[in-house]
């Protein structure tokens, strides 16, 4: 009897080292940094035109503006507005606290002292200017180089505003996360850099709908965890938090599917107007009147490009319903 506590004392001494190790390591790592390469002698050039595109998709198709703003920016943001890109929303996952940085070029609060190869790599690769990773929340790692030169283009001409964002605050978990599973996006060199001819209208609105607007990030279903994907792309079913503690908004199903897919019927013209009319619920998570800035040729190029995809059965249920 004596001896078989004696292991056991063994085992659990055993296992307590173990644990001990793992949580000392995640305290230690979890903000830790990757050497993704930097092209030193990259500079944007800042034409008007560079900065007006960048503008147009800033406030327009990519909506950084609504996560690079607090909330109660979002009313002046719907009425046209452009307001400054001061940062400071922030998002309650299970891993803790994201809080989004300042996009003006403050030099101490916001990107003043980030080059455009730091601002670039960002985008393409999901690490922060030091070189951590950034949580999954954009996916605009194959945008065009042109567009991405735009928008940082635009980025350096706002003025500066000086507004401290507080860092992330991951709980254990997060730590966790950041520490084993986190890493630079590895968007393939060389792949989708440039923007499809606008001609060539499928093509190009695959490209605003997989790589600018983000459509295909919020209605396919994605784990919180670590945001990666794993429902079917554009079949919904991914539930997004409300202002209303335990209500739910789950993105429907937008695949050209008879029975399940939201937009089977509609026409053009019809798809148009719904996104030029803008938010039906007062907090949606969809940046609808970002996407009411577009331009006709752009919305008309999303829809051709949706309707022309594989039709996917998921009855994603309610839009608006109580967290499970
Ligand atoms: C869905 C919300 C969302 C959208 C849309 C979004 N961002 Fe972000 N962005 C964030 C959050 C949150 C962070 C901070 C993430 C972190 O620290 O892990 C961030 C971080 C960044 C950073 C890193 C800054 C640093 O400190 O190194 C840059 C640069 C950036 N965003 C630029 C943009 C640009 C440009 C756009 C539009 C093309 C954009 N973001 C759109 C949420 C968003
Ligand atoms: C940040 C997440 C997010 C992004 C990005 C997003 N959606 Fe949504 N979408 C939602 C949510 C949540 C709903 C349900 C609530 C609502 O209707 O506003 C929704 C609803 C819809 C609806 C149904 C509207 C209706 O009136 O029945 C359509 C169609 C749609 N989205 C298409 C798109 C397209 C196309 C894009 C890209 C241009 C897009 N969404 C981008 C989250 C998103």
């Amino acid at each position: 009897m004596k001896a078989l506590l004696k292991w056991v004392l063994y085992l659990m001494s055993g296992l307590l080292v173990i644990v001990a190790a793992l949580l000392i390591y995640v305290q230690n790592s979890w903000d830790r940094t990757f050497d993704v390469p930097l092209d030193k002698t990259f500079q944007v050039a800042m034409t008007p035109d560079a900065v007006e595109n960048g503008r147009y998709l800033v406030y327009g198709p990519a909506h950084c503006a609504y996560c690079h703003t607090t909330k109660d920016k979002w009313a002046a943001l719907d009425a046209g507005e452009y307001v400054p890109l001061s940062g400071g929303n922030y998002w309650d996952f299970e891993i803790g606290r994201i809080t989004s940085s300042n996009l003006t070029p403050d030099m101490h609060t916001g990107i003043g002292g980030y080059t455009d190869a730091e601002l670039k790599r960002a985008l393409r690769a999901n690490v922060s200017q030091k070189g951590r990773a950034l949580f999954p929340l954009m996916d605009f790692h194959l945008m065009s180089d042109q567009d991405i030169h735009d928008v940082i283009a635009y980025l350096r001409s706002q003025p500066p505003v000086e507004n401290e964002v507080p860092d992330n605050n991951f709980n254990l978990l997060g730590k966790a996360i950041m520490s084993f599973g986190m890493g630079p996006v590895d968007w393939g060199e060389g792949a989708s850099r440039y923007r499809p001819d606008r001609d060539d209208i499928i093509e190009y609105g695959a490209y605003l709908a997989n790589n600018v607007t983000a459509c295909m990030a919020c209605h396919t279903e994605r784990d919180l965890k670590d945001g990666s994907y794993i429902g079917e792309r554009f079949a919904g079913g991914f539930p997004m938090s409300s202002s209303e503690p335990g209500m739910v908004y789950v993105t429907p199903n937008i695949t050209p599917d008879p029975e399940t897919g939201i937009m089977f019927g509609w026409t053009e013209e019809a798809f148009v107007q719904r996104f030029l009319a803008g938010r039906v619920y007062p907090d949606s998570p969809m940046p609808w009147a970002a996407y009411a800035r577009m331009t006709e040729d752009d919305l008309k190029a999303i829809y051709v490009y949706l309707i022309s995809l594989e039709p996917i059965r998921k009855d994603t249920g309610p839009i608006y319903t109580a967290a499970k």
